[in-house]
C-alpha cells in the first residue's frame, strides 16, 4: 500500500484497506514518520517553503491521526495503544544554538513545522487520553539518512534502536509497510522481534 501524505481525499479509501487487514483488533500502534526536511535559511526561505514543510510534517500526521483515529479506538480498550509522532531536536525551542557556524541554527521551514508537530502530539494526547490512547513525540536523534545526511552522526539501526525500546511494549503483531530511511529500518528491526509478523507486501 502507498500513500501520499498530503492527499487528504485518499484517506477513506486507504483507512477501508487498512481496516480490511487488520480487521477487529485494530491499530495499536501508529508511527507517523514520514517527513521533508526544506533547509533554507533567513536569506532564501519563501513561503512556499513554510507551507510546504507544515502541511507534509505537521498537517499530514494530524489528518492520518484523525482518519485511523476508529481503528485505535478499536484497539485501545484490548491493549495499549499509542501514537509515536517521530519529531526532532531541531523542533525544540531551546535548542536553538546561537553560535555559528550550524547549518541547522535558523533552518525556518524544517524547524518550525517539527515544534508545530510536538503542539499537535500535546493536544491529541489530551483529547485522546480518555479514549486509552497515548499520544507521544520522540526524535531518533541524527542519523544518516537522505534526510540527516551522510555526515550525520548515528547509523539509522542505532536510531531506530532507540525508538523501539521506548516503544518495545507497544509494538504491534502486525506490521504495516514502511518507507526508506528511519521507516524501512523501524519496520526491519521490528520483524526481528518473535511476535511481529507483515501483514503486507
Ligand atoms: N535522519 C535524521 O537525522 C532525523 C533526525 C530527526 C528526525 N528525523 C525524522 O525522521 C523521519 C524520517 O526521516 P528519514 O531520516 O528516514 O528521512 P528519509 O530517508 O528522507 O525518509 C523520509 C520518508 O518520508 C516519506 N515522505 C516524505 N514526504 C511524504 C509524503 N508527502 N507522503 C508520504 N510519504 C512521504 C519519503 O517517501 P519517498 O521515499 O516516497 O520520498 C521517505 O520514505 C522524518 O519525520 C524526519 O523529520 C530524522
Amino acid at each position: 500500500m502507498q500513500l501520499e501524505g498530503t492527499n487528504y481525499n485518499s484517506f477513506p479509501e486507504f483507512v477501508k484497506q487498512v481496516e480490511a487487514i487488520v480487521g477487529d483488533q485494530g491499530i495499536d500502534t501508529l508511527i507517523n514518520n514520514a517527513g521533508i526536511a526544506i533547509k533554507k535559511l533567513l536569506d532564501s526561505v519563501t513561503a512556499e517553503d513554510m507551507l510546504k514543510n507544515f502541511e507534509v510534517n505537521s498537517v499530514a500526521p494530524l489528518m492520518l491521526t484523525k482518519a485511523l483515529l476508529p481503528l485505535l479506538k478499536i484497539s485501545a480498550p484490548k491493549r495499549k495503544t499509542a501514537v509515536i509522532n517521530i519529531s526532532s531536536g531541531q523542533g525544540s525551542i531551546t535548542n536553538v544554538n546561537p553560535t555559528p557556524p550550524n547549518p541547522w541554527r535558523s533552518m525556518y521551514p524544517y524547524r518550525t513545522s517539527k515544534t508545530a508537530l510536538n503542539m499537535i502530539t500535546k493536544c491529541l494526547a489530551v483529547d485522546l487520553k480518555p479514549h486509552g490512547i497515548h499520544v507521544i513525540c520522540m526524535s531518533p536523534g541524527h542519523l544518516k539518512t537522505d534526510l540527516g545526511g551522510p555526515t550525520a552522526d548515528l547509523e539509522v539501526s542505532t536510531g531506530v534502536s532507540g525508538v523501539l525500546n521506548v516503544i518495545k511494549t507497544q509494538i504491534t503483531d502486525d506490521v504495516l509497510g514502511g518507507n526508506r530511511g528511519i521507516g524501512l529500518e523501524l519496520v526491519r528491526q521490528v520483524l526481528t522481534t518473535t511476535h511481529a509478523k507483515h501483514v503486507n507486501n
